[in-house]
């Protein structure tokens, strides 16, 4: 979808499906907003709360880890008289309406083939031909729904400045990473963002880290693209830096936005020059410059400022049960709520850094067509992901990567991270995932670059053998 007229007509489509939508919400009170424990889901629930609050329209927010049955039953027994599914819920429309659930649905992941069962209102990038995984995210879709109900109450742009949210989604949810910048409908928010004053973008280095570390630790905990020689070693990005001509400090260590621009561009292109010598490819260090996202009206040196920082603060509130924390910050608190944040993040950057030791001294196991590693307990199900997602990068690219771990009630999660060449080469790990899951008794889903599943333990084998020869059939077809 790069047609300019192309992504124009899809934005129509979707503002139209928002505008039913939004007729719906306004005849209502009492809602219940349900979303998920990850960062697209904290900002697609934060826009469509914000934007029920200033209409003065009360809600109840309900975060899940995944939409399954069970959590359908705990949805219904809360009686609220409408629900708004966000950044969930396209793939379990027919059970939404089986249980006779007025609701909305405001989700990016691939919509489950429900014939009859329709929803009042049904948002999702993929019905109108857009790609959830790359094209908008979840907090994208509710972002629409915001403006169509500012629009709907006479008050058209007044929800602009929720944008910001919608580019921290995407980011968290990594649709910039295929090509190094938000594409699609995720640029035309981004481009309202821009015009509303609150989000600028611009490129520069992509390391995690730009707003609140220190430049040689920055360097240090690169993972994407990985630096050999730099990567993991503290005393050599000290060394490489003072080499490149960089004062690390002076009454407090220089991040890199302390960095005049000659600094930067001095840094940038040693480390170009570096990777190359070390045999790194021409592919991966073009990584190394993207885009990157400022959130203006936050205040520099923190988290929030940077759309990627601000993503990964938000998931270790609410991969961690604290949801609630994360939609406080993500509504504006930057008080308790931010130092309660920033405190959870110093534990998940340690969980982190665990699950890649563990995976490191357990190996990854290859299969014919994917490869997979079993974290069992030692990494939680809610970031085995993440960290799949982080071995990735460093692991053969050639097939996707499975991941492993139980979750407390005792099943299996599933994680599965591909690459943009595999999805071009047919893969579609939401297809093989839920197919899978479902022949096992369990359920999948996602996008076809990243979908998960939840397992009955002992199906782990057949689940396996399934995903194998699903994604050998996709790549060769
Ligand atoms: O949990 P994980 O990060 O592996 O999920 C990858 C993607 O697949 C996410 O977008 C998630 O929402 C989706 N997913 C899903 N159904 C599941 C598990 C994950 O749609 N049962
Ligand atoms: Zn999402």
């Amino acid at each position: 979808m790069r047609d300019a007229q192309e992504i124009s007509g899809k934005f129509a489509d979707l503002k139209e499906l928002c505008r039913e939508a939004a007729g719906e919400i306004r005849k209502h009170q009492d809602l219940l907003v349900v979303s998920h424990v990850d960062a697209d889901g904290l900002t697609s629930a934060a826009v469509v709360c914000t934007a029920l609050q200033r209409l003065g329209i009360e809600y109840r927010p309900l975060f899940f880890r995944q939409l399954d049955v069970t959590a359908l039953g705990q949805v219904a027994d809360h009686g609220a008289d409408l629900v708004i599914f966000t950044d969930l819920g396209s793939g379990m429309v027919k059970e939404i309406c089986s249980l006779g659930l007025r609701a909305v649905v405001a989700d990016h992941h691939k919509p489950s083939l429900a014939e009859d069962a329709r929803p009042l209102a049904h948002i999702n990038p993929h019905l109108v031909g857009a790609d959830g995984a790359t094209d908008l995210s979840g907090s994208g879709t509710s972002f629409l729904l915001a403006s169509a109900l500012a629009e709907a109450a006479g008050s058209s742009g007044c929800n602009d400045d929720l944008s910001a949210l919608a580019v921290v989604g995407a980011v968290g949810d990594l649709q910039d990473l295929a090509k190094g910048h938000l594409l699609g409908l995720n640029r035309e928010i981004l481009e309202i963002g821009s015009k509303a004053g609150v989000v600028s973008f611009s490129r520069d280095i992509k390391l995690f880290g730009r707003q609140t570390r220190p430049v040689f630790k920055m360097l240090e905990y690169s993972q994407d693209p990985y630096l050999p020689g730099l990567s993991g070693n503290e005393d050599a990005c000290i060394a490489f830096l003072k080499d490149v001509g960089i004062r690390l400090g002076g009454e407090r260590w220089r991040r890199w936005i302390d960095l005049t621009q000659e600094e930067k561009a001095s840094v940038v292109t040693s480390l170009l020059r570096k990777g190359l010598r070390s045999g790194v490819s021409h592919v991966k260090l073009e990584r190394l410059i993207g885009e990157v996202y400022v959130l203006l009206h936050e205040r520099e040196g923190t988290e929030p400022r940077d759309a990627s920082e601000y993503s990964t603060l938000l998931n270790a509130t609410a991969r961690y049960g604290y949801a609630d924390v994360g939609l406080r910050v993500c509504m504006g608190d930057r008080d308790k709520a931010f130092e309660e944040a920033k405190h959870l993040l110093n534990q998940h950057r340690q969980n982190l850094v665990n699950g890649l030791k563990l995976v490191s001294q357990r190996g990854i196991t290859p299969l014919r067509n994917i490869q997979y590693f079993d974290a069992g307990e030692a990494i939680l199900d809610t970031i085995v992901g993440i960290v799949a997602g982080m071995c990735f990068q460093m692991a053969d690219r050639s097939r996707p990567i499975l991941a492993f771990a139980r979750t407390p009630e005792g099943n299996l999660k599933v994680s599965a991270r591909g690459t943009q060449d595999l999805v071009r080469s047919g893969l579609d790990l939401a297809l093989a995932m839920s197919g899978a899951a479902k022949a096992v008794g369990g359920v999948g889903g996602g996008h076809n670059v990243a979908a998960g599943a939840t397992i009955p333990p002992e199906a782990k084998q057949q689940f396996l053998d399934l995903v194998d020869s699903t994604v050998g059939c996709q790549l060769s077809s």
